[in-house]
């Protein structure tokens, strides 16, 4: 049963894309902070950031996860144009959602390149202070009444169009990480899960 579990983390380990990252800005609302998380995880990402406003940070819901959080790395940030100069920098494309003019339909980027996904705030959207840094500025094309999508629904929509192309060009086929990373991340998860387990049981007496 074990060895089962710990197969099943080490091929999920094979298929994280470092060079995908989702950052998410200011989004308050712990239904839409815990979606993004589980969809996230189902495309291979690893790595997620997310910044909030004083007094509006969104918790995890267990209940939508439905654990997920535990398989990714989640960082809070406190400066997100530093976050973002410092992926630039090291030659990330900065890909951030948009619904002002001078988009590019999603579809159009090329998200086999190491890339960061922006999404924003439910009310106000990505902050104008992180568009310099935007390498590309993208829409989702809509042609009903209303003029934007959930944000959870969006990032969905947006990760799939990445892993449709990463499976394409076969990003999912070789293992980004190193055998060092994934033993340790591995000890971790396994450690961790014993922890839980041991918890539970105790609960129980
Ligand atoms: C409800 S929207 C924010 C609406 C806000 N009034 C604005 O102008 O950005 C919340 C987030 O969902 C994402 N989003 C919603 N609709 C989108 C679309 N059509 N294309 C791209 N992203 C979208 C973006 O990340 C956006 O910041």
């Amino acid at each position: 049963m074990l060895e089962r579990r710990i197969k099943r983390m080490e091929e999920v380990l094979k298929k994280r894309q470092k060079d995908l990252v989702l950052f998410i800005e200011r989004v308050r609302n712990q239904h839409n902070f815990s979606a993004l998380i589980r969809t996230a995880e189902a495309v291979g990402i690893m790595d997620i950031y997310y910044s909030y406003e004083e007094g509006k940070k969104a918790s995890i819901n267990e209940a939508i996860t439905i654990g997920a959080h535990q398989w990714v790395f989640i960082h809070e940030v406190s400066d997100p144009v530093k976050v973002l100069k410092e992926f630039r920098d090291k030659g990330f494309q900065i890909v951030v959602t948009w619904l002002g003019v001078d988009t590019l339909d999603f579809r159009e980027v090329d998200y086999t390149k190491p890339t960061v996904i922006v999404v924003g705030n439910e009310v106000e959207g990505v902050s104008k202070e992180l568009l310099p840094f935007a390498t590309h500025k993208i829409k989702i094309p809509m042609v009903g009444m209303v003029q934007s999508l959930n944000v959870s629904v969006a990032t969905g929509v947006i990760l799939y169009e990445a892993y449709r192309q990463r499976e394409k060009a076969g990003l999912y086929e070789e293992p980004q990480l190193t055998r060092q990373e994934i033993k340790e991340i591995l000890y971790k998860w396994g450690y961790e899960n014993v922890l839980k387990s041991k918890a539970r049981s105790r609960a129980k007496i």
